[in-house]
């Protein structure tokens, strides 16, 4: 790293992603690819990286809402915060943390249970009947884990768990 790069935003107390310990990294993005600002999504088999870029520095997660997997790479960001474009959920890339929970309601990582809600200006939708509003109201949001990031020579890696195949495509310019 030069000091020409970009920061890397560190990883909140005990949401390291799973199997990233001892991890290899793997190059995914050269840094002028991700402006401050944007989010790209890097597939690398059946696994879709979030690379985002920021106000506190670039971080690696999941592209896949903590809610209900929506791509949070066709979200907006704003600072360290991610809209979904699904339900309105809003995630802290800085802590991990919900900002605000979405729309279906259901549980938060806690455990707490939200209600259903409306945005202003729209009209309230009837709650679906049966399994469906179960699985609404049981339904998780997670806090976002992190992959560890590094730059190197003008590229963004990060520590991927090995059975992760090379990259097969970049999409996004957010
Ligand atoms: S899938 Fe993202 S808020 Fe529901």
């Amino acid at each position: 790293m030069t000091t020409a790069d970009p920061r890397v935003a560190g990883i909140p107390a005990g949401l390291a992603a799973p199997g990233t310990t001892g991890a290899p990294y793997r190059p995914l993005l050269p840094v002028e690819a991700l402006p401050s600002g944007t989010m790209r999504r890097v597939s690398l088999g059946d696994l879709d990286v979030l690379l985002a870029h920021t106000s506190d520095g670039i971080v690696a997660t999941d592209d896949r809402c903590p809610h209900m997997a929506a791509p949070l790479s066709l979200g907006a960001l704003d600072g360290c915060a991610v809209a979904c474009p699904l339900h309105r959920g809003v995630f802290d890339l800085a802590t991990g943390e919900t900002l605000q929970h979405p729309t279906t309601g259901g549980l938060d990582a806690d455990g707490a249970v939200h209600p259903t809600w409306t945005p202003a200006g729209s009209e309230p939708k009837p709650d679906p009947p049966g399994a469906k509003a179960d699985a609404r109201r049981l339904t998780r949001t997670r806090r976002i884990r992190f992959y560890p990031v590094r730059i190197a020579d003008g590229v963004i890696e990060v520590a991927l768990p090995v059975e992760v195949v090379p990259p097969t495509h970049v999409v996004g310019d957010r």
